[in-house]
């Protein structure tokens, strides 16, 4: 009989969590004003609101933290994050910065300017935000089967090339700095883009003359679909897809916090010195000093481990397989989820789960507040709170998808709750069409107001 898999770790360490009652659940979202970022985290049983900084070191981290240099210039933690990174990525130079919006702000500052575009595949909120901050305007060119959840494509992540030689043919060079590909593409679902996409793309960067960066979070991710998914790759390791991807970029930002399993943590890396030299000004001003950036040298020391771990097949495979395990499960429950399943999160999506729901009263949020009542369970809406209002007539905009995010933490959950989220879900799935009321808005901040939003049930006019 063939083994069964298992998961490439042992457990050393455990952290307690407690169940709670639904009476207790029902009066905390309450006072929660039913925004689950207002939950404590000890109100929660299980925690899928992100993927980033919520996952588990290795004993080897841990120990390079012991090692960790905190000297104020020229640490040794930095040379050895410096060497990771040219070992795993490629890229000479690199900046560190203490998260993944922190290397956006150094690096747009030196590079995006008024009335600039930046074509890319779904940029991320915090990527969009500094684009438009800056106000230049960030272009959209996913391929289309990216926002129908049931069209099966192994690359949804993927730029439409028709797309984007649109882009660069309607504006001036002068005004794109940059194409951004994200790897993998978290606003599409944690879906990956195929090797050839990305060979694709740069080679029409590179006949318009423009740079391309990857937008990195889930670089070590979007490898190990590329080693599954695409003809060519099985037999690569998932370090030679890397350094083959990034030989399709021109230079990076990261968040540390998603691949390369640390708490806190970001950096920018490029091929060109003199792009480098204009943002390690910016770095300064922002960040800290051009050798530590806003982390500690332990915090350095730490990422350096994690970049090595996080480019191990074995991890990879764990990780994956425990989220297409909880997609799996969904599945067989009937439950509407995204595929092909992401690699960081399962998308459940809420307009099919909950019909009976106007899209006024916030659908995914709706299906959030239910699944936490029901098992103390906290996911994350990717739908109407989060696309905000429209700049200009303040209305809401109404995304072509409501989901509910399951982000699943690195090395942290077995897959006993990964049965408890799925059974939990079910159990909402079953009683559906008894839910008819979703929630309005109380207050709301004026931009990015998901994250304090408050809300109330929607009272209904009862028919006489
Ligand atoms: N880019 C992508 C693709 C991301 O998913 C994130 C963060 C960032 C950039 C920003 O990085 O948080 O370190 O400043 N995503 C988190 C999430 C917040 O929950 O998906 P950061």
């Amino acid at each position: 009989m063939e083994l069964p898999f298992s998961e490439s770790f042992k457990i050393k360490m455990v952290e307690p969590i407690r169940k709670s009652t639904r009476e207790e659940r029902e009066a905390w979202i309450k006072d929660a004003k039913y925004n689950l970022f207002n939950l404590r985290s000890d109100q929660v049983f299980i925690d899928l609101l992100t993927d980033s900084g919520t996952g588990a070191m290795s004993d080897r981290q841990w120990a390079a933290m012991m090692l960790g240099d905190e000297s104020y210039a020229g640490a040794s933690s930095y040379y050895n994050l410096k060497n990771a990174i040219k070992n795993i990525i490629g890229f000479d130079y690199f900046l560190p910065t203490h998260q993944g919006r922190a290397a956006e702000n150094v690096l747009f500052s030196a590079l995006v300017k008024e009335g600039d575009v930046v074509p890319g595949n779904s940029h991320f909120d915090t990527t969009k935000g500094h684009i438009e901050f800056r106000k230049a305007t960030a272009i959209d060119c996913t391929i289309d089967e990216a926002f129908n959840t049931t069209v099966d494509h192994p690359f949804k992540g993927n730029l439409d090339l028709n797309k984007l030689e649109y882009v660069l043919q309607k504006h001036p060079k002068e005004n794109i700095p940059m194409i951004i590909v994200t790897v993998t593409c978290n606003s599409s679902g944690g879906q990956p883009v195929s090797m050839q996409n990305m060979r694709e793309v740069y080679a029409m960067a590179k006949e318009y003359g423009i740079r391309v960066l990857f937008d990195s979070a889930r670089f070590a991710e979007n490898a190990y679909f590329i080693k599954l998914r695409e003809e060519g790759y099985a037999d690569k390791s998932i370090k030679e897809i890397v350094k083959e991807m990034y030989s399709y970029a021109d230079g990076m930002t990261m968040s540390s916090k998603k691949d390369a399993i640390v708490n806190m943590g970001g950096f920018i890396a490029l091929r060109e010195e003199d792009l480098f030299k204009k943002a390690s000004q910016f770095n300064i001003i922002y960040e800290g000093f051009v050798t530590y950036g806003g982390m500690s040298g332990r915090d350095m020391n730490a990422l350096a481990q994690g970049l090595d771990e996080g480019t191990e097949f074995d991890y990879l495979e764990t990780r994956i397989k425990q989220v297409a395990y909880l997609g799996n499960k969904l599945k067989e429950f009937g439950v509407p989820v995204q595929e092909p399943f992401g690699g960081h999160a399962i998308f459940v999506d809420a307009k099919r789960f909950l019909p009976n729901i106007p899209k006024e009263e916030y659908v995914a949020q709706t299906l959030a507040i239910e699944l936490y009542k029901e098992a103390g369970i906290r996911g994350v809406e990717i739908g109407t709170l989060l696309a905000d209002r429209d700049p200009q007539t303040r209305e809401n905009r109404y995304p072509a998808l409501e989901l509910l995010r399951l982000a699943i933490p690195r090395r942290v959950y077995t897959n006993n709750h990964m049965d408890v989220i799925a059974v939990a879900l079910k159990n909402v799935y079953d009683r559906r069409n008894e839910i008819t009321n979703g929630y309005t808005i109380l207050e709301e901040a004026p931009i990015m107001r998901h994250f304090t939003v408050e809300l109330t049930p929607a009272v209904k006019e009862t028919a006489e």
